[in-house]
């Protein structure tokens, strides 16, 4: 069944083609998997993956899941030591979304929000598998669904909650576990259980040994000291800049101040889109440079610019 609303469809090859060459085209699709829909985007496409954090309205770069085909696709993005391939190998494909230390890849540093861990996930939902099969890539997404308010697990809810910010919604029926995937962390020592989810505990327990457990889990993404790697740069941040010293180089937002060692432009018309898109990675170079420190000048908090003065803030602190 089609629905009346346009961008719903059926997940015929002609549909999935067209889903995926709109992904080609750093356009949105909304796809079902075993655990909820997904709002997907190119994983390597920084201003695809922005518009997932517009549409859904998301105020924090809380990082997303990076779906992929199989354990090969997955091991080209992340480091798997011999646990995290066990644990692929007997729940993959399946809900269980595994977060490793990231490999250099074109993977969008947004994708990550600017960690050097990656959340990797193999659906098995056969929509899903189709997609990632004609898309030939990675597929950020997270849950389809507004900021703040539940997830879907219906073509109907995507549209309902997304309509038109969506470029196309496969439809694949209802999800069958209707729970996010369990989401586990290989960066500790120990794994971690960051997210429970549609894997029990139990289950993973019996094949691995016990799980340390992050508490808070949902303020964990926006407190990044908690999940060890943080989004400081190794020189100082100076914040609010209104002036800079010539040994100092710029984070420019808007008409650059004059007189920086160097100076980079989050977005020289003052779009918080493309400041967001630019952050992390203008951030790591400016970090590379000889200058004593970074200036960054004032981003309004309006919309996007909350969570970068979030993350430039986090940045800043010295410890
Ligand atoms: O079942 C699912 O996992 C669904 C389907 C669409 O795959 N996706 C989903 O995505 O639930 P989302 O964005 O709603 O939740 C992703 C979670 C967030 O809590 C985020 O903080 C966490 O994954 N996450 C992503 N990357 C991470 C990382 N590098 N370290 C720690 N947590 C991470
Ligand atoms: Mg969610």
């Amino acid at each position: 069944m089609t629905s009346a609303l346009a961008n719903i469809s059926d997940p015929t090859p002609a549909a999935l083609a067209k889903a995926a060459r709109l992904l080609r085209e750093g356009k949105l699709v909304a796809f079902p998997t075993e655990t909820v829909y997904g709002l997907g985007a190119n994983a390597m496409n920084d201003d695809a993956v922005v518009s997932i954090f517009t549409a859904k309205g998301r105020p924090q770069f809380n990082p997303l899941i990076v779906h992929v085909e199989n354990l090969a696709a997955a091991e080209l993005l992340g480091h798997f030591n011999e646990m995290g391939r066990d644990l692929a190998r007997a729940f993959w494909p399946g809900p269980l979304t595994l977060v490793v230390p990231r490999k250099p890849s074109d993977i969008s540093w947004l994708a990550t929000a600017g960690l050097e861990t990656i959340a990797l996930r193999c659906p098995s939902h056969p929509v899903a598998q189709s997609l990632l099969s004609a898309f030939k890539g990675p597929i950020a997404a997270p849950s389809a669904n507004a900021s703040g308010s539940v997830s879907s697990t219906s073509a109907q809810h995507v549209a309902e909650s997304l309509g038109h910010n969506v470029d196309l919604i496969l439809d694949g029926g209802n999800t069958n576990l209707g729970l996010e995937s369990t989401i586990i962390g290989l960066i500790e020592t120990q794994p971690t259980l960051l997210r429970p989810g549609a894997i029990a505990r139990e289950v993973i327990e019996a094949r691995i040994g016990p799980l340390a457990v992050a508490l808070d889990h949902e303020t964990a993404p926006h407190s990044p000291g908690r999940l060890k790697r943080h989004y400081a740069t190794t020189k100082p941040l100076r914040l609010n800049a209104t002036s800079v010293g010539s040994t100092e180089d710029l984070l420019a937002f808007g008409a650059p101040l004059p007189g920086a060692a160097d100076t980079l432009n989050l977005s020289r018309s003052s779009d918080l889109n493309e400041a967001a898109r630019n952050l992390f990675a203008m951030l790591r170079r400016l970090d590379k440079s000889n200058a004593s420190a970074i200036a960054v000048m004032p981003i309004p908090t309006l919309g996007l610019g909350e969570a970068i003065n979030d993350r430039l803030q986090r940045a800043a602190v010295r410890e």
